[in-house]
């Protein structure tokens, strides 16, 4: 038996589960149905992904341990967007703009939820989002699946549709500390990204329109390079976020494979999939290390990095930045794969 669940908590008069599944192979996931949460992911008896012990430690989960982030990741500026000529207000979050899909976003949302147990072990999680809510038009469908792969990945599959033309940039936001989550900083993890450009920041870890050529900046990962020789340098980008929180412009396109992360104590490496056009690495900035994390852990900044695969940041604001608007009728259909060695 490969997939198990098991009822933690009521809430909102809704049961909230833990799903377990397994590939036989080493690598393991516990999954809730409150965010599409990934609580843990174990390969080679190591739990490498940041989280809380209890159902209850995530209602305030202010940085997004392992959520799905819908319907947009990243910020909306001022918190507006135009589509067909109207403009829609959106909720504020984070000072003026919407960040993450706004107050309840996808993180917080009580999903539907399917084991299936074929050749490989998946977790079906549908939800709905209602027009307006958060500000955003159109009644949207949403159906994200985690599967265990053969080859040792969690490969993440999802979908949406609209009624109307919508706004829909669906990430993940898991921590990983391929170290182990319980064992310090990613200082010394290794980077390589197929990255030649990227998006620098503006005010509050937004956008300001430009592309520019990581070459000879911090931003170059075309050369593997650990984490610490960037974070740690006087590059006026990586002060201002006090780490990295960028959105790098991957190369190629179609579902490639577009980077690779090796922890140096454990030597678990990872490889990064997606077919999306961008990825938000960001390095925890602002975990702030004063609150008792999984297993009594105390995580502070830099405990962890995500990689955030989605649409550029401001794309609906810079019209050369490829859009993230969903038509009506059409299909949300994109898949990243966090794969293990
Ligand atoms: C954003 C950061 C933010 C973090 C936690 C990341 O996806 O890029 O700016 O601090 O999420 O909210």
């Amino acid at each position: 038996m490969r997939i198990k669940k098991e009822l933690i908590a009521e809430y909102n008069g809704k049961k909230i589960y833990s799903f377990f599944l397994s590939n036989g192979k080493g690598l393991s996931a516990e999954i809730l149905n409150y965010g599409g949460i990934i609580k843990r992911l174990i390969y080679k008896n190591t739990d490498i992904c940041l989280g809380f012990d209890t159902f209850e430690d995530y209602l305030t989960n202010d940085d997004y341990f392992g959520a799905i982030i819908g319907r947009n990741a990243n910020r909306i500026v001022n918190s507006e967007f135009n589509i067909n000529g109207k403009k829609y207000k959106l909720t504020s979050n984070s000072g003026k703009d919407n960040h993450h899909g706004g107050i309840n976003g996808f993180d917080k949302k009580i999903w539907e939820a399917e084991l299936v147990e074929d050749e490989e072990a998946s977790l079906i999680l549908k939800t709905t989002s209602e027009d307006g809510e958060e500000g955003f038009p159109g009644n949207l469908t949403v159906k994200v699946t985690y599967t265990l792969t053969e080859d040792n990945g969690i490969k993440i599959h999802y979908e949406a549709e609209s009624d109307a033309d919508t706004v829909v940039n669906l990430t993940n936001h898991t921590y990983f500390n391929l170290n182990g989550h319980e064992k310090g900083d990613i200082l010394n993890h290794s980077l390589f990204l197929y990255s030649d450009f990227y998006t620098p920041n503006g005010d509050n870890e937004t956008t300001n329109g430009e592309i520019l050529s990581v070459k000879g900046t911090v931003f170059d990962f075309n050369e593997e390079s650990s984490f610490k020789n960037r974070i740690l340098s006087s590059d006026k980008q990586i002060i201002a976020s006090s780490g990295i929180d960028h959105n790098f412009i991957l190369n190629g396109s179609g579902y490639r494979k577009v980077g690779f992360v090796k922890g140096d104590k454990s030597g678990i490496a990872m490889e990064i999939y997606t077919d999306r056009d961008g990825i938000q690495v960001y390095t925890a900035n602002e975990i702030l290390g004063n609150r008792v994390c999984k297993g009594n852990a105390l995580y502070k900044r830099y405990s962890g990095v995500c990689f955030e695969t989605q649409a550029f940041p401001g794309n609906l604001k810079f019209s050369h930045f490829p859009s993230s608007i969903l038509k009506k009728g059409e299909k949300f259909n994109s898949v990243t794969s966090y794969k293990f060695i």
